[in-house]
């Protein structure tokens, strides 16, 4: 065997000097081929401006700031305001969610101030071109090309220098360098890689497409997620028309900001309500319903949390959450039997999230405890109410970040009641006037209030 290759598992990136016949890392079969070795030298020319010289960080050019208006609200927003020149951006989501669609639109709002690359190795340009059509992105500005080896599309940037270049997706791009196929590990890294020396040398901001795998992680390795500035995941149900950007890693920006969408013939319209979005469809009058704030970045967005909780016909009660973590579930009913002397242990408990939203925030912990109770005793809860608080230990409700955002999106909606902790943060002094601010120390204080 020579020195000059390696044999690399083209599923998780595990690197062995002999062939095996299954990794011992993620234990595929089969899944071992033959990498050349390149040396470093070929692989990395260096980033122009990252001289070896060490200098005064005060003297270093912070020039090349001004981001790229992306022309939609919401992508300004998940990006953190706009594409930063010579950013590498990863957009990752299941097949159909959307990808395509968007960064179409995404381009086509570019495309007013200047001339845009779009790669799609996916996609003939004429598919694209019927796409184009429905959502009316057409524009001349707008530069399509099937070229998928990298070598020749960083040619074709550094002659056309686009504002911005899509690669649509990188599963289907490839070095002639390497050997192994289009979508491997080794070629998704090269590729990557490759392309953010690109947009750091040239500036040009380059977004790549991702698919997503079985198992909900981008395909190819983690290392991918390393190597670029910012991770976008694309998600939604789709049976449903409601989409959502997440960033989940940002090097110019917040991880918190989330961008929703609704997807309808002519493209993705965002939604500039969300708690209306996904409040609108709430019932009147049942029980095991009750409204939450969530935060969500620098937005406070108003949800209904369901739950439902009846007699089980197995010795072991089912418990499940949507859209919650159930460890906090299990924690909420610990709690809400402990303190509140109600015998919830015999009984399945479903709680949901309505509107297929996630949330991971503690101060809607109150409100699930309230559609907890009120689904137990069969009462429904107080109207026109929003339930802000995080539950600790002993039953007591704990203060929360953002009081007046949250109340801001109560009082918009129309809601008149609103149960807050105690909070150092002053209350501004409109909502004392416009809302009822039920203050509350623990939970039984507030059950003895709304039932
Ligand atoms: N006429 C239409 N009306 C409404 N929605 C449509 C229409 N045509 C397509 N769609 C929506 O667009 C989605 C496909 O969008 P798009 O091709 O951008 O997804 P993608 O994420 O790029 O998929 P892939 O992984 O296959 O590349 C469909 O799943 C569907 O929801
Ligand atoms: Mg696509
Ligand atoms: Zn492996």
């Amino acid at each position: 065997m020579s020195k000059k290759t390696y044999f690399e598992c083209e599923h998780c990136g595990y690197k062995s000097r002999k062939w095996l016949g299954r990794c011992p890392d993620c234990g595929t079969w089969n899944s071992f081929v033959e990498v050349k070795e390149q040396s470093n030298k070929q692989r990395i020319r260096g980033l122009k401006g990252t001289g070896v010289k060490p200098l005064p960080i005060t003297e270093i050019s912070s020039a090349q700031y001004a981001r790229i208006d992306t022309g939609s609200e919401e992508f300004n927003r998940v990006l953190g305001g706009g594409f930063v020149p010579g950013s590498l951006t990863l957009l990752g989501g299941e097949p159909g969610i959307g990808k395509s669609t968007l960064m179409l639109q995404i381009c086509n709002n570019i495309a007013k101030s200047g001339e845009i690359l779009y790669f799609s190795g996916e996609e003939s340009p004429s598919q694209i071109k019927l796409r184009a059509e429905r959502i009316k992105a057409l524009n001349t500005n707008i530069l399509l090309s099937g070229e998928v080896v990298l070598e020749n599309i960083i040619e074709l940037v550094n002659n056309v220098k686009p504002l911005i270049v899509v690669i649509d997706s990188i599963q289907t791009m490839f070095s002639e360098e390497l050997s192994s196929a289009p979508g491997t590990v080794s070629q998704i890294r090269e590729v990557t890689t490759k392309l953010l020396f690109e947009a750091k040398n040239s500036g040009i901001p380059v977004l790549i497409i991702g698919h997503i795998t079985k198992e909900g992680a981008i395909a190819g390795p983690k290392t991918l997620e390393h190597i670029v500035d910012t991770v976008l995941y694309f998600e939604g149900d789709r049976f449903q028309s409601r989409r959502l950007i997440r960033s989940i890693k940002n090097r110019f920006g917040s991880t918190n900001e989330l961008a929703l969408f609704e997807m309808t013939s002519e493209g993705l319209i965002p939604i500039s309500n969300p708690s209306e979005f996904f409040i609108g469809e709430r019932p009147e009058d049942t029980t095991g319903s009750s409204i939450v704030s969530a935060m969500e970045g620098t937005r406070a967005i108003l949800v209904e949390i369901q739950a439902l909780v009846s007699e089980s016909a197995f010795g072991t009660p089912r418990r499940m959450a949507i859209g919650i973590d159930p460890n906090r579930l299990h924690l909420l009913l610990a709690i809400i039997e402990k303190r509140l002397d109600y015998l919830i242990s015999r009984d399945d408990v479903y709680l949901n999230v309505a509107g297929g939203l996630s949330i991971s925030e503690p101060s809607t912990d109150l409100g699930v405890a309230v559609a907890i109770v009120s689904s137990f005793l069969n009462k429904p809860v107080l109207k026109d109410a929003v339930f802000i608080g995080e539950i600790g230990l002993s039953g007591e409700i704990r203060s929360v970040a953002a009081i007046n955002k949250r109340l801001a999106e109560a009082c918009s909606l129309g809601f008149k009641k609103v149960f807050i902790p105690d909070t150092k943060e002053s209350i501004e002094k409109k909502f004392k006037e416009k809302l009822e601010l039920i203050h509350c120390r623990n939970l039984k204080q507030v059950f003895d209030l709304v039932f």
